[in-house]
């Protein structure tokens, strides 16, 4: 019997950041970093998995394009992992049929543009290894922290998208890599009002993609020496602490601080490697601006309270993630609409999506007001993309099993 399974797992954005590493077969990391995990019902990539003993060898179709399945060396060591524990069951129980022995196909589609800064090689790898593990039958006799010390074989940040809410990626010492694997901090109900913008500021394929990019980094960038040993040990303590005690200001600071570090050491990686463009430049001036209209002036220098209202992160592309508590969403998307005026031929449904729902919802002379004092010439029409609205969300969902809906391979080839 052919058994076939299909799943989604979410995208992740770190708030610390990924970025070296120290062995590049096993994909282990120079720091260990941290993220939150982004509703699958926004962002996601569904894999259908389908193994069957009539297929003559793997084939795999990406975004509707099939790829050679034996060429991508990654996914090729994800696959024999996991068929080496089904192996490992057989072993021990006769009555098992052996599903290692078959070929399988699978079919992958990610819901946002690949490549654009939005994680999907993490997503993608995430609902490769969580489908792969159920079609072979061994996901309920494998812990999640394996499945995610397999996924992190596939893309490092791909281990993080096997858990819900908030997850650190914890660089492990072990030089095969047994303990480098994430683990949730905080579950995806634990800060309910945490939401995010993603403001799409290209959607094409980024420059310099993050596994060469992080190698260049690592053997000419001093500044990155500096923030493996000094800088992120401490911060991916303190930022767990402001996770636990949904403490905004301090999960804010570090999360802007950490971006521009990561940035930092971009540009210190010789030839330099530039991510940021004019768009996420604008949108750095905007957030700091904004803020600074709440950041309390006290003559207390010890005075915790900084009052920030919106925290911005960029991975390995223009693109921006704005992390901001849902009583602001609307004041923050109309000051974002009004700097970053939409394409005149935008229609509203694409451009906002889900985010349309609070257009309108702001109170209009506040956000007057604020653009009055935040004094920031709009950017030409259409610097923007589109404007993704979304939350913190759970980790990868079984879609559907056999004949049953939103299966993507139908007789084992893409519908
Ligand atoms: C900037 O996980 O895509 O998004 O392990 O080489 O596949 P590989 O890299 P990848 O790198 C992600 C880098 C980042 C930061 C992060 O997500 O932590």
């Amino acid at each position: 019997m052919p058994t076939q399974v299909t799943v989604s797992a979410p995208v992740n954005i770190a708030v610390v950041k990924y970025w070296g590493k120290r062995d590049t077969s096993l994909l282990l990391p120079t720091n260990s970093s941290l993220s939150l995990t982004l509703s699958q019902d926004d962002l996601r990539s569904t894999t259908t998995v389908r193994i069957d003993a009539l297929f003559n060898k793997d084939r795999l179709w990406l975004n509707g394009k099939e790829e050679d399945a034996t060429a991508n060396k990654r996914m090729v060591r994800v696959v024999q992992e996991l068929r080496a524990v089904r192996k490992e069951l057989q072993n021990k129980d006769s009555s098992l049929e052996a599903l290692d022995e078959q070929k399988m196909h699978i079919c992958s589609e990610n819901n946002f543009p690949t490549a654009a800064g939005l994680a999907s090689s993490a997503s993608g790898f995430a609902a490769l290894t969580f489908g792969i593990a159920h079609a072979l039958g061994i996901a309920d006799k494998i812990s999640t922290a394996d499945l995610s010390r397999l996924a992190r074989q596939g893309s490092g940040s791909a281990c993080r998208s096997l858990f819900g809410g908030f997850v650190a990626w914890n660089m492990g010492i072990n030089p095969d890599g047994s303990d480098s694997v994430a683990e949730q901090v905080a579950d995806e109900k634990h800060w309910p009002d945490m939401e995010a913008l993603v403001l799409v500021a290209s959607d094409a394929r980024k420059d310099t993609p993050s596994t060469a990019g992080m190698q260049l980094t690592i053997e000419t960038s001093d500044l990155l020496r500096e923030r493996i040993a000094n800088v992120v040990p401490q911060r991916m303590s303190d930022i767990k602490t402001a996770i636990v005690n949904k403490n905004y200001d301090a999960f804010a600071e570090h999360t802007m601080r950490d971006s521009n570090q990561f940035h930092a050491v971009c540009l210190d990686t010789f030839p330099p490697i530039t991510y940021l463009n004019d768009v996420s430049r604008a949108v750095i001036h905007l957030v700091t601006a904004y803020n600074n209209l709440f950041t309390e002036k006290s003559d207390n220098a010890a005075s915790s309270k900084k009052g920030y209202r919106a925290a911005y992160t960029f991975d390995a592309g223009p693109n921006a993630v704005l992390y901001v508590r849902r009583e602001h969403v609307p004041e923050i998307l109309a000051i974002v609409n009004a700097t970053f005026p939409a394409p005149a031929d935008a229609d509203k449904q694409t451009y906002l999506g889900r985010a349309a729902q609070y257009v309108g919802q702001e109170d209009k002379t506040v956000v007057s007001d604020l653009l009055s004092k935040i004094k920031m010439a709009p950017m030409p029409q259409g610097s923007l993309k589109r404007i993704i609205s979304t939350s913190v969300g759970d980790g990868p969902r079984v879609l559907g099993w056999n004949s049953e809906a939103s299966l993507l391979l139908d007789n084992g080839l893409p519908k």
